[in-house]
């Protein structure tokens, strides 16, 4: 069987990753494509444990090093259990944040050397590279204010209560990554209406993964 597509969504807080991730899903379902759907930190039972140290902030006295091998034993789980079996049986896998996190909260932002975050990417994600990322941008006012919403009362989390000049940062850094992986990355303008964002990605969808052709999966289409 002919290994699945692997997309991932990248940027900064409040961007719109998650739901973007969601109506690409929907849509490549009404052709008949098998989807998971999926996110980090989390996405199999282990790694949402490390998702909950994670977020809450428990493990941020640790240091950024720290989080950044937590970060990645979340992610060697959730490779192994939830990403590897779906892309071979032939599922298009999305994904909510993947190893660029990584490299930008943690590696750009964290300080955290480069040799260790690529020593553990060697072990955890091996070749297993997204065949398409899309990297949201908006600026960092819309963004906050959009995670605020979200929110609601709840408390702020370990990453979204750092300061107004991490968070730009952060924007910046994901821009630079899109443009220095030009044939991995696409860089999409988030900050206007929901539904001409989803627009902007279905085009790039289908004219670099031309899912139209894809096998359709007669096993249902939920898993
Ligand atoms: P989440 O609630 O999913 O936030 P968002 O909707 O902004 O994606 O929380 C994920 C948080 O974890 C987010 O603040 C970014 C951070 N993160 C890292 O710092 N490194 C990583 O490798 C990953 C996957 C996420």
């Amino acid at each position: 069987m002919m290994r699945g597509r692997f997309i991932t969504f990248e940027g900064g807080e409040g961007t719109g990753k998650s739901s973007h991730a969601s109506l690409l899903a929907q849509k490549l379902r009404t052709l008949g494509i098998g989807v998971v759907l999926t996110r980090e930190p989390g996405g199999s039972p282990g790694a949402e444990i490390i998702r909950h140290v994670l977020l809450s902030g428990a493990a941020k006295p640790l240091g950024t090093a720290a989080e950044a091998i937590l970060f990645a034993a979340a992610r060697d789980d959730h490779i192994r259990n939830t990403i590897a079996p779906a892309l071979a049986r032939g599922r298009w896998v999305i994904c909510d944040r993947f190893t660029d996190s990584t490299r930008i909260y943690q590696g750009e932002l964290g300080g955290v050397d480069d040799k260790l975050l690529r020593a553990l990417e060697r072990v955890t994600v091996g070749d297993l590279k997204p065949d398409l990322t899309f990297v949201l941008d908006a600026p960092v006012e819309i963004g906050m204010a959009r995670a605020s919403q979200r929110r609601g009362d709840a408390a702020t989390d370990r990453f979204e209560s750092e300061s107004p000049d991490f968070h730009e940062r952060l924007r910046d850094a994901f821009r630079m990554l899109a443009l220095s992986e030009p044939n991995r990355c696409v860089l999409i303008d988030a900050s206007g209406m929901r539904l001409e964002v989803a627009d902007q990605i279905w085009n790039v969808v289908n004219k670099r993964l031309d899912p139209a052709t894809a096998p359709v999966a007669f096993e249902g289409v939920a898993s």
